[in-house]
């Protein structure tokens, strides 16, 4: 094998596993977002994670990180606190509290990603749950 036909290919498996996880091989495993008391004082945080918006809250006392990156096209939804529900601007998507599709083309749920509490810290973990 020449070594161009080499490097070709190698990248190519190298693009195939970036694309196929939550992250790409430059993203950081994880993140301190804020301490947990933090979150308990507001209803929700929006923060970065490797360079994409996420958004925190508690559902029944349970820390969530739900990524906002729409499984559509992924364009950003962004949170409508009056109705309860992530809504995305590009094609009318719309997910409800819990991050289910209830209207629109998007065909999956948004992410959840995976996070622990490390004295008092909330940690956003680069894997998404389930
Ligand atoms: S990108 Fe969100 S509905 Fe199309």
């Amino acid at each position: 094998m020449k070594r161009n036909e080499f490097l070709h290919l190698t990248g190519a498996g190298l693009g195939a596993v970036a694309l196929s996880s939550a992250c790409s091989l430059l993203d950081a495993p994880e993140m301190r977002v804020c301490t947990l008391a933090e979150l308990e004082a507001v209803p929700y945080r929006i923060e970065k994670f490797n360079g994409r918006k996420i958004f925190l809250t508690l559902r029944e006392g349970n820390v969530v990180i739900f990524s906002l990156i729409c499984r559509h096209k992924r364009c950003t939804v962004a949170w409508e606190e009056s109705r309860e529900q992530f809504e995305c601007p590009c094609h009318e998507g719309v997910y409800d509290r819990e991050g289910e599709v209830v209207d629109g083309p998007p065909p999956a749920p948004l992410h959840r990603f995976k996070h622990e509490i490390r004295d008092g810290d909330v940690w956003v973990l680069n894997a998404y749950e389930g």
